[in-house]
């Protein structure tokens, strides 16, 4: 038997949902495909910081300005915001072990990962698919995340490579990696 949100019929849901509902909603979103990104800033210190993002979408062409969602509970955040600057490294095919590895609160992230800081001293992180240097614009609190906006001040495409996709759970290329 089909689950509820996989039948034709409408479905509200409720702003406080049992766990099923909850679990039926991550399970039916997860269809709408996209590509994966890590957007690192640095911490008051001065430390490389950085979060796995699929949210990651362009948003204005003139200006130039490009955005994410990211958790009200995310321990990078504050530090993206407190910097105001950050940089979006569009994942290459090849870096599926990064994008879970930068998805786990608390672990060191940085350590054996090769990259170079860019202008404004974000982390640019080697054999990306591109770089997208930001000044922070917009930050506004919706539901349990912060839209967060960027104006482009860089855009670069280091090397010739295909992308990192995120569909149902799993990391595909343009082939699937699983
Ligand atoms: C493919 C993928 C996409 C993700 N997209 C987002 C996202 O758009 N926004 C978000 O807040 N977390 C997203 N996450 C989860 C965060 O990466 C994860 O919560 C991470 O632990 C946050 O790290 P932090 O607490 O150190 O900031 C995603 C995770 C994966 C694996």
């Amino acid at each position: 038997m089909d689950t509820p949100l996989r039948s034709s019929r409408t479905h509200v849901i409720e702003a406080t949902c049992p766990d099923a509902v909850r679990e039926q909603y991550r399970t039916a979103l997860s269809h709408f495909g996209s590509g994966v990104v890590i957007v690192t800033s640095t911490d008051d210190d001065g430390s490389p910081i950085g979060m796995t993002v699929g949210s990651f979408s362009s948003i204005s062409m003139e200006p130039p300005l490009v955005g994410f969602f990211a958790a009200h509970t995310s321990t990078t955040l504050p530090g993206i915001l407190g910097r105001g600057t950050f940089c979006v490294n569009v994942l290459a095919e090849s870096q599926h072990a990064l994008a879970r590895s930068f998805a786990r609160t608390g672990a060191d992230k940085f350590a054996g990962v090769e990259w170079t800081p860019d202008a404004a001293g974000s982390p640019r992180l080697a054999d990306a698919h591109a770089w997208i240097g930001c000044t922070l614009d917009v930050r506004t609190s919706i539901g349990d995340h912060d839209l967060v906006v960027g104006a482009v001040d860089t855009l670069v495409i280091p090397t010739e490579s295909d992308p990192l996709l995120f569909h149902r759970s799993m990391f595909h290329g343009l082939r699937p990696t699983r």
